[in-house]
């Protein structure tokens, strides 16, 4: 865990070295300071050395803490800058990560809980770094300092705080073995309190649209009070710890007084010794106040970071293949004995021995009821998942040879749920292509029969979309996603659903579109509606992960019940 940290650090290394070292000077002086006090004590007061002796030690000591306040100030310093740098870092290289990230490894994290690791437990590490950086050598260096110079002081009364400094390791070790599993429990609960801000806040205008507020408040009040229920439970344990350094440290004192006050009846000790015991003893209790909060910090962040490292630690499944030079030469598509399922360990397929040959620039139906994975068998063309069996071989490859840029570029898919970034709608055509010109934007838009409405906004293609697309229907929307997908001028394109906010009439605008320039292009179009697949070159029906049937309208319609069931269905509905 140390050395993974260690490899975050990067360019902050400097001040993470530079915080100790000069922590060794704050410490140095500190533990001077009270035997200075006893020299004046004992040989200015008491003895024969006089005011002059009194001055001399008191501007010593004054000088002893300036540097001692300088060493503290600039140590702090160092800490927050070495500490506030490993946040980024590790912010930055989870980012990094997740932006390698299948969608298979989203799925297993949830979005949720990638939000509280880089957030959350990023500051948790950091907190604890800082300390640890700060107290690491300053508590067991004063604690050893202050033991020497208490033993110098008097053997006798030193045995008080051996006795002492078990007791406290003990009760500490039993606080931070109990907290461990407390905080990694509440950590979690932090992870569905978010996954609870985040889908509501992400889902608003539905929530809204069925007036859930009351319902969504309760349910988020719930898990923000599972939240609290945690951290309390594991504070719980953790607050115990500052009561019982106070009493071991009252307790020590009191004694050290009690015998002390006795010793010095005895004439075996003085006062000067006394006042400079009762500093060490302080000292020596303090640092290890000190070393129990790292502790406590410790347990705390070691739940966090074990949760940043297996975010590190995960291996994207979906990698470039191999081959950096294979080029996707044609549309071509070649499913063979293609079996899928979303989870390693399911003993059902979600899709089963999908055996299929698209040639290159033809048009493609796929039709099928919901859930019949008809999004699931697209989605192994661009590699978004991985086959579970059997092979996708596009463009004269396996798609697993290319590498994923290539592949994505030439593949392009129109997501289902499709998504728009804040901006204006020229930066988000971009996405598909950053160097497209004008004129290539206009065409594409025109292909996606988004032209007319993106030109009748006042500001045209600087129009700003507002975050998420807010700024646009639904329809508008759908076309505007078929446009930035089009800008790729890619040899594959997937239209998942795409149109089906979009009226029948622009529908087969769209279509027809398609078909005089992109005729070079493999098509192959998801659709509810028979209307948008009836004029492709093969329609292939699903039904439950297989292929029921494949055809051209007019087959189909002779020979596959379900596709003559759809059809009939919606030709009653648009005839009635
Ligand atoms: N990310 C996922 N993880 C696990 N299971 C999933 C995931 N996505 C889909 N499924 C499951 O896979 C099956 C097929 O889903 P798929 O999205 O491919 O259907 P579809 O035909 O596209 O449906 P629709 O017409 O509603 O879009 C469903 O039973 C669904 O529950
Ligand atoms: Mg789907």
């Amino acid at each position: 865990m140390i050395k993974k940290i260690a490899s975050c650090i990067g360019e902050y290394k400097k001040y993470t070295i530079l915080t100790p070292v000069i922590i060794i000077g704050e410490v140095l002086m500190e533990i001077l300071i009270p035997f200075v006090m006893a020299q004046i004590i004992n040989v200015g007061i008491k003895g024969s050395g006089g005011v002059q002796y009194i001055v001399k030690m008191g501007l010593l000591m004054i000088l002893m803490a300036t540097f001692s306040l300088i060493c503290g100030t600039l140590a702090g310093k160092y800490a927050a800058v070495a500490g506030m740098g490993l946040a980024k870092n590790l912010r930055q290289k989870l980012f990094d990560k997740v932006q390698d990230f299948s969608f298979k490894n989203v799925d297993k994290f949830s979005t949720a809980s990638l939000v509280t690791r880089l957030t959350t437990d990023v500051t948790n590490t950091q907190n604890a770094f800082m300390m640890i950086i700060r107290t690491a050598v300053r508590a067991p260096m004063m604690m050893i300092g202050a033991t020497i110079m208490a033993l110098v002081t008097n053997a006798q009364l030193s045995v008080i705080f051996f006795i002492a400094i078990p007791v406290l390791g003990i009760a500490l070790w039993l606080i931070g073995s109990h907290a461990h599993p407390r905080f990694q429990k509440m950590l979690k609960k932090y992870d569905a309190m978010n996954a609870s801000v985040q889908e509501n806040l992400i889902a608003i205008r539905v929530v809204k649209a069925f007036v859930r507020e009351k319902y969504e408040n309760e349910k988020f009040e719930a898990s923000a009070d599972d939240v609290r229920k945690a951290q309390l439970y594991a504070e719980k344990i953790v607050v115990l710890n500052n009561p019982i350094m106070q009493l071991v440290m009252y307790a020590c004192i009191t004694s050290i007084v009690w015998f002390g006050g006795q010793l010095i009846i005895g004439q075996s000790m003085d006062v000067g010794q006394l006042s400079s015991f009762i500093s060490y003893v302080t000292q020596i209790l303090m640092s290890l106040m000190m070393i129990s909060f790292i502790f406590i910090m410790c347990v705390i962040s070691r739940a966090s970071f074990a949760r940043i490292a297996e975010v590190l630690g995960e291996t994207p499944d979906i990698e470039d293949g191999p081959d950096k030079d294979a080029v996707l030469k044609d549309g071509s598509i070649v499913f063979e004995n293609v079996s899928f399922s979303y989870h390693d360990t399911a003993d059902t397929y979600i899709l089963s021995d999908i055996n299929l040959e698209i040639s290159s620039g033809e048009t493609i139906g796929i039709i099928g009821g919901t859930g019949s994975s008809k999004t699931s068998l697209v989605q192994l063309i661009p590699r978004l998942y991985d086959t579970t069996a059997g092979n996708v071989i596009a463009g004269g490859h396996n798609v697993k040879d290319y590498t994923l840029e290539h592949l994505r570029n030439e593949v392009a898919m129109v997501l289902q749920n499709n998504v728009l970034f804040s901006g204006t709608i020229k930066d988000n055509l971009r996405w598909g292509n950053k160097n497209a010109t004008d004129e290539e934007i206009t065409e594409a838009c025109k292909a996606a029969q988004a032209h007319d409405f993106i030109m009748s906004f006042p500001k045209g293609y600087d129009t700003d979309l507002g975050q998420g697309g807010v700024n646009v229907s639904g329809g508008q929307k759908q076309r505007l996603c078929i446009a930035r997908a089009l800008l790729k001028k890619p040899k594959i394109i997937i239209l998942d659903d795409s149109t089906s906010a979009v009226d029948t009439a622009t529908d087969s605008k769209i279509r027809q579109a398609f078909r005089e320039q992109l005729s070079d292009t493999t098509t192959i179009i998801i659709a509810q509606r028979v209307s948008s697949v009836c004029d492709a070159d093969k329609i292939i029906v699903l039904d439950d992960g297989r292929i029921n049937g494949i055809g051209t309208h007019e087959q189909l319609l002779e020979s596959n019940e379900i596709y003559r069931e759809v059809y009939q269905s919606q030709q009653k509905g648009s005839d009635e």
